[in-house]
């Protein structure tokens, strides 16, 4: 069984680095796969280090290019991964991966992986990571604890969902990507997650909520598709 989490920027560096949750969440990840044949990819997001790095570079340009931006917020992802994957180096057997396409399979219980390449973002990387390993379920934890029916920012009126399916996760997300972009799931991982028919659990970070989602338990988060 292979379990693909994509760990959120927001929640491995929000601002420094969480130290506290990523222990937490290391040892969650050392003991889940301590139970022979269980096994998990893990994927970064950027973070407050993507977000500052894009913003300089936005104040100093003219005109900021969208493949610049995305290239500096894929350096980013690639800081939290090598960071994740140093501090799992006990239950990893490959480097961080670079190229999810190339990835046919690993060996050690962990598998790390940061930024591709541009266009979208990790959430990406995750579905690409999913099916190339079989995978039929990717767990997103970012800094929101569920899914809303709006952008809570914009409409007072948003709900939190616990289900919601793909054809209207869709019509909230849109479909076009915008670098650095702050949405539960982003346009075109949606939407290959939903011709793939993947189910996607978007969760927050609390570490204990995490566990629930693991062992098949009740869990405060959304449910896209599936
Ligand atoms: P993410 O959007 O994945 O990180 O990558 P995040 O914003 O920290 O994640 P969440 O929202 O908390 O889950 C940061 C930026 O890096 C670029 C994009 O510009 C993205 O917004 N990126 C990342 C790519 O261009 N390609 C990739 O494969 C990954």
């Amino acid at each position: 069984m292979t379990v693909v989490i994509s760990v959120g920027g927001s929640i491995v560096s929000p601002d420094d680095v969480d130290r506290e949750f990523l222990s937490a969440f290391c040892r969650t990840v050392r003991a889940f796969v301590a139970d022979g044949g269980r096994r998990m990819i893990l994927i970064t997001g950027g973070g407050a280090p993507a977000r500052r790095y894009q913003q300089a570079y936005r104040a100093v340009v003219e005109a900021p290019s969208h493949h610049a931006l995305d290239t500096i917020g894929i350096a980013a992802t690639r800081i939290n991964a090598t960071l994740l994957h140093a501090a799992l180096s006990d239950v990893t057997a490959e480097p961080v991966v670079t190229e999810p396409d190339r990835i046919t399979g690993f060996t050690g219980p962990v598998l790390v992986a940061g930024g591709w390449k541009p266009g979208f973002s990790t959430d990406f990387v995750a579905v690409t990571l999913a099916e190339a390993c079989g995978a039929r379920q990717v767990i997103n934890l970012s800094n929101i604890d569920k899914v809303y029916s709006a952008d809570p920012r914009k409409d007072p009126s948003a709900v939190p969902l616990d289900r919601v399916s793909w054809d209207d996760f869709r019509a909230l997300v849109g479909s076009d990507w915008v670098p650095g972009a702050n949405l539960p799931f982003d346009p075109v991982a949606t939407r290959r997650a939903a011709e793939l028919g993947l189910q996607v659990i978007a969760a927050g970070k609390d570490i204990a909520n995490l566990e629930n989602i693991l062992a098949g338990r009740p869990f405060v988060g959304t449910t896209i598709g599936g």
